[in-house]
């Protein structure tokens, strides 16, 4: 267990690229009393490992707080693993002050444990910060992250693993990003956001590494259905008006469409239990014609009483009928 981290430095032309067994961020800053997420990239021979935190300034005596087998039951810390960016994520809740040295670490069975380093730096007035660490973009489209910061380094904007930028109209991760900047603030848009886009970046300003995660999916459907329906509307309503009418429209046909149906299924209801009493009333004027059957009353009785039955239900015609087949074939039998 007490070794050192392994972390070799190759450099790659100007750029110095780090072959690291755990890649993580070296130092971020962050307000007391807030949360804060880090991601931990890791090689994937490591995809079936244990993976864990580990709390103290020093490797050989930090003290593991949490492990993707054994949760933290305080609720303070947790992981998770994403075998399939190959990043385990730590989270800690409620930072306090003396909430600053750790460890990412994966476990080795039988060996020396691999972890690498990272720095939280708790401040009221924290040197780079983010709304929101989770960012969801749609495909095709643009998505823009406002880095804030308090201090004059220069920027950049890195994915974790891969390539970082630092000025407008570079691309990393394959897509082409913007800078826009003020005193507070500076914004990062990485436009035509592609599947391939999400996971794990991060802002930089001098020492700092900010963390934000990425999720790109397909914008959901129901807003594409009300942009599809849009040129039908306009077309019936000839109206070349803003949105909030276009989309009004479309409800106010779906109402319209909805009451339609409803009357034609209440009609369509109303004929089926007209057509069931039709039905289920055969059966009650024959057993009433069987019951009249072993008497051996004259034909002239039986027909009258019938026909005082069936017209009492409405019902003359069809009834009628089929008591005289009836009595026909009776006389038949006989
Ligand atoms: C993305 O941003 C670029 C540059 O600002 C703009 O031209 C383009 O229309 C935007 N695309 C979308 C889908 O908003
Ligand atoms: C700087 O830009 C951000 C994001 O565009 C904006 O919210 C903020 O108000 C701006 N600040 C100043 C001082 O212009
Ligand atoms: C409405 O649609 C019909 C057929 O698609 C088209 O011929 C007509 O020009 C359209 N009218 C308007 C006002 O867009
Ligand atoms: C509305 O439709 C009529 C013909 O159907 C057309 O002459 C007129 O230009 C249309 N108005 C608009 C605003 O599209």
């Amino acid at each position: 267990m007490i070794f050192l981290s392994n972390c070799f430095l190759i450099l790659v032309g100007l750029t110095g690229v780090c072959y690291c067994s755990i890649t993580t961020v070296k130092e971020t800053s962050v307000k007391p009393g807030e949360s804060i997420s880090i991601p931990c990239l890791y090689e994937s021979k490591y995809e079936k490992h244990v993976k864990y935190l580990c709390k103290g300034f020093y490797w050989a005596t930090c003290s593991d707080v949490v492990k993707t087998n054994k949760p933290d039951t305080s609720g303070k810390f947790s992981v998770q693993d994403d075998k399939e960016q190959k990043t385990f994520t730590l989270n800690i809740n409620h930072v306090e002050s003396t909430d600053s040295d750790y460890w990412c670490v994966v476990e080795i069975d039988g060996g020396a444990d691999v972890g690498e380093y990272f720095r939280l730096s708790v401040s009221g007035t924290p040197a780079l910060s983010v709304d929101n660490q989770e960012m969801e973009g749609f495909l095709g489209e643009n998505i823009t992250i406002n880095c804030k910061f308090h201090n004059s380094a220069p920027e950049k904007w890195c994915k974790l693993g891969g390539n970082c930028v630092t000025k407008s109209s570079e691309f990393v991760d394959g897509t082409r990003v913007i800078f826009k900047k003020n005193d507070t603030t500076y914004s990062v848009t990485m436009m035509g956001l592609k599947q391939e886009n999400s996971g794990w970046y991060w802002c930089v300003k001098g020492q700092f590494q900010m963390p934000v995660h990425l999720t790109v999916t397909e914008r959901p459907a129901s807003t594409l259905t009300s942009v599809t329906l849009m040129p039908v509307t306009m077309n019936v309503t000839n109206v070349t008006q803003p949105s909030v009418k276009e989309r009004m429209d479309p409800t106010v046909f779906f109402i319209s469409l909805g009451l339609l149906i409803f009357i034609v299924l209440v009609a369509l209801f109303v004929l089926f239990v007209l057509k069931c009493k039709k039905t289920k009333k055969e059966p009650a004027t024959e057993k009433t014609e069987v019951g009249v059957v072993y008497s051996d009353v004259t034909f002239k009785k039986k027909k009258t009483s019938e026909g005082i039955a069936a017209e009492s239900d409405g019902n003359v015609t069809y009834s009628s009928v089929v008591s005289f087949k009836q009595q026909d074939r009776r006389v038949k039998q006989k």
